[in-house]
């Protein structure tokens, strides 16, 4: 039995017979064949309303003028879709950010939202800029060589005024305040899109609670620490000052984009190495911060800017999609995926401001997926099959009435397999959506579009994201999933008395 199915066994291990409201019965004589069982009485774990969020790469602000990108209309559009969120930079260059605000600036706070959109002209002489500018920072990249970047907040001004008055959507600000001499601290704020505190003001705060650790905070401040995998300032931060931070934040790639390869992405080996380090992570924060909850505040398939051909392909979905499968059922509080838009090959939005298939992928996770996890665990399996993952949570409450449960997997087989569904799901109606390849094949798991049942996902325009329906079918104790694909099922009349 691999070790995500035996993980799961051994922490549901506890269930009683009473908490045991379905099960499922399954045929024999198939080469793969799984029986689940599931509790719907009661929550097992809430996350947080914006677990699946996202970073912007700080190369963006290596000069400033590209910050001006994410007032396009289309990212704007896109971004909106993936609210509520947190949205941070992420990546390398954060470390070499350094703030230093301009008085000047502070005029432009007050340009009011509604009227900063991006003209046509100025958006695609961005997007040339910054395919060479990519260039560069490939370069420094390669090199280990980075420059620093000085950081007005000018571009903040801008990012903060793009999600279009998206309320929910915050932006977690990060600074590097670093002294000539001595360790740099890195302190990471979220500012919400209500608060009146501009960067000067965030700079003189953070300049004071570096002083006095223990200032009660004024404003809307949320300050977390990054736990180093060295042991270093993050250790000794959180043993000095745990009560000072909200969350404890780490980050995590499963590969090394310069020797990865396409069997990596699919490997479940590979996917289950998380599982031990989300166990690891918590365990010292149990120690050195209790109570504090644990993000994954950058994270995505491959390390050192992502894969090409395969971080930016339809195959990340399975990262992905486990990533937030298993964070939020082995106690990660947020996601933040690097990145939406950016230099690496792991954005969201590629450089033409097209959604790529992670995009399509975490829109369908936001609208259809609630914060509650429910336990569910594999009965029998005798199969061995890692190559199927499932996770349960409630639907989204936004799209489906209260009680309504939705059924996360992936099938990264290629042979038959069958998931035997507990009673209660089976009797219910069931909204699938199966995001799927174009072509077949590994042209098909490199391809950088997706189906969402057998419909090419694309953008309508610059304003409006296809709809994104489920194909309805009638109770049944089977659902299937062809090979290489990623689902989500809602079983609307499940009557989940944990989903109410
Ligand atoms: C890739 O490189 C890293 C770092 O050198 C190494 O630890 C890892 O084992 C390598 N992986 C493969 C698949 O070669
Ligand atoms: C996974 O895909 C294979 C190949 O299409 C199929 O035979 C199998 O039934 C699928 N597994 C599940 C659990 O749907």
């Amino acid at each position: 039995m691999d070790s995500v199915l035996l993980l799961l066994l051994a922490l549901f291990s506890y269930r009683t017979g009473g908490n045991r409201l379905f099960r499922g019965s399954s045929p024999v004589g198939l080469d793969l064949d799984l029986e689940v069982d599931a509790d719907l009485s009661a929550v097992f774990r809430r996350v947080d309303p914006r677990f699946l969020s996202v970073t912007i790469d700080a190369s963006l602000a290596s000069n400033e003028k590209f910050m001006l990108l994410l007032r396009s209309q289309r990212i704007r559009t896109l971004a909106k879709a993936l609210s509520p969120a947190f949205l941070r930079f992420g990546g390398t260059k954060q470390d070499f950010m350094v703030f230093r605000p301009k008085r000047s600036q502070q005029l432009n706070a007050d340009e009011p939202c509604s009227s900063t959109g991006l003209p046509w002209w100025l958006e695609q002489r961005l997007k040339e800029d910054w395919t060479q500018q990519k260039l560069i920072l490939l370069k420094e990249e390669q090199q280990n060589q980075h420059n620093r970047v000085h950081f007005t907040g000018r571009p903040w001004m801008s990012a903060r005024l793009s999600p279009s008055g998206a309320q929910s959507v915050f932006w977690l600000f990060s600074v590097s305040v670093r002294a000539h001499r001595g360790p740099a601290a890195l302190v990471q704020q979220l500012l919400g899109p209500g608060s009146d505190l501009w960067p000067e003001r965030a700079a003189q705060d953070h300049g004071q609670q570096l002083e006095q650790q223990q200032r009660p905070l004024s404003a809307p401040v949320l300050r977390v620490q990054t736990i180093q995998h060295v042991v270093g300032a993050g250790e000794r931060f959180l043993q000095s000052g745990a009560e000072a931070v909200d969350a404890c934040t780490w980050h995590h790639y499963y590969v090394n984009s310069r020797n990865t390869s396409l069997h990596d992405f699919l490997d479940p080996e590979v996917l289950d190495s998380l599982a031990l380090k989300i166990q690891e992570v918590l365990k010292r924060v149990k120690q050195e911060a209790p109570g504090k909850p644990v993000w994954l505040g950058e994270t995505s398939s491959a390390y050192g800017g992502g894969a090409a051909g395969l971080s930016d392909a339809f195959v990340s979905g399975f990262m992905w999609l486990d990533k937030l499968g298993l964070g939020a059922k082995l106690g990660l509080d947020v996601v933040m995926r690097q990145e939406l838009f950016g230099s690496g090959h792991y954005q969201l939005i590629d450089d033409d401001l097209d959604p790529l298939p992670d995009y399509w992928l975490s829109l369908l996770y936001k609208r259809l997926v609630g914060p509650e996890v429910l336990k569910l665990w594999v009965v029998s399996d005798s199969g061995r099959s890692k190559r199927v993952r499932l996770y349960l949570h409630c639907a989204n409450r936004r799209s489906y009435a209260s009680g309504a449960v939705v059924l996360i997997s992936m099938n990264l087989s290629r042979k038959p397999a069958r998931i035997s569904l507990p009673v209660l799901l089976s009797g219910s109606t069931v909204d699938a959506f199966v995001l799927q390849s174009s072509l077949p094949g590994k042209e098909g798991l490199q391809s950088r579009s997706v189906q969402l049942n057998g419909v090419l996902l694309k953008m309508v325009d610059d304003k409006t994201l296809p709809e994104l329906s489920g194909a309805r079918s009638p109770p049944a104790e089977r659902v299937q999933l062809p090979a290489f694909s990623l689902g989500f099922f809602v079983f609307s009349e499940a009557r989940a008395p944990a989903c109410r």
